[in-house]
């Protein structure tokens, strides 16, 4: 598996909100230190409240006032949460993907106002290695194979396959019109693609998966034409 995002870049998201009651979407992979920020933090203010709204329970965080800091002890991960008054940020260590939810953060200006600032945090794992299976039937000298791209806990990724004629991909290979994990192929011997490629993608990170048909086929030979089949409109 690699990464397709450095570190770096996901260990500190910086995210400004225009304010009112939208939502801005962080997105953070399992382990990453995530700092939610508002822009709010140049107005003159007096209390800051932070809650987390998950499934359908409410979690109070902390409540800065006074230059002091109050958190809740009952918060599931209290010891991995801090508040950074001079700038309003909530820091998150080590995120799991429990907390994931709705994070809001109430202010309450000097003046009387209030302003809220909403941040909806999406924690995902990092995608592992995927694997391809293939199954193989062999009819009148045409071979149909089906390749399934397996990955362990598929939630939010995406599929997408290339083929080419190396094992590695290459900026030449072709890119299928298929984005689900299983690939249906009718092949022939005289086909020099045979690599098939599955990239199985989420918002932080990417595995890919390689595979050569050719030895899945007892060619005939029959076949003068290399045709790829459409698996129709199953999504996966
Ligand atoms: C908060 O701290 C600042 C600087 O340390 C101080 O000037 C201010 O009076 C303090 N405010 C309260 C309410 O204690
Ligand atoms: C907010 O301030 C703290 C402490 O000064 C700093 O460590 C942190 O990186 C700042 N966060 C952002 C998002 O700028
Ligand atoms: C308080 O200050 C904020 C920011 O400067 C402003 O948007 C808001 O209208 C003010 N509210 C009142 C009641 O003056
Ligand atoms: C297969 O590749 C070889 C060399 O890369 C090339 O000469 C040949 O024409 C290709 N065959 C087909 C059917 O594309
Ligand atoms: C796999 O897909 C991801 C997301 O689209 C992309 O960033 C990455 O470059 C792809 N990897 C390869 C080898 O094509
Ligand atoms: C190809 O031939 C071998 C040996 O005859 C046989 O074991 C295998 O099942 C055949 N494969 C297919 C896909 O028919």
């Amino acid at each position: 598996m690699k990464g397709a995002l450095g570190p770096l870049l996901l260990s500190l998201l910086l995210l400004l909100q225009a304010g009112g009651c939208q939502e801005v979407k962080v997105v953070a992979a399992v382990g990453d230190t995530v700092q939610l920020q508002p822009n709010t933090w140049l107005l003159s203010w007096v209390t800051v409240n932070w809650i987390l709204k998950r499934s359908s329970q409410t979690y109070w965080i902390l409540k800065y006032e006074q230059n002091r800091t109050s958190a809740s002890p009952f918060l599931p991960f209290a010891d991995r949460v801090s508040f950074h008054p001079g700038n309003l940020s909530l820091q998150i260590n080590s995120v799991t993907e429990k907390e994931s939810g709705l994070y809001i953060m109430d202010l309450k200006l000097t003046n009387g106002s209030k302003v809220t600032s909403n941040f909806r945090l999406f924690v995902l794992d990092r995608v592992q290695q995927p694997k391809i299976k293939a199954s193989t039937s062999q009819e009148r000298g045409w071979c149909y194979v089906t390749l399934s791209c397996l990955v362990p806990k598929a939630d939010w990724v995406t599929y997408s396959w290339s083929r080419g004629v190396s094992s590695s991909p290459a900026p030449e290979d072709h890119w299928l019109q298929e984005h689900q994990a299983d690939l249906q192929l009718e092949i022939t011997k005289s086909g020099n693609n045979t690599f098939y490629h599955c990239n199985v993608s989420n918002a932080i990170s990417w595995g890919m998966a390689t595979i050569d048909v050719k030895p899945l086929c007892n060619y005939t030979g029959k076949c003068p034409l290399c045709t790829r089949h459409t698996s129709g409109d199953r999504d996966v």
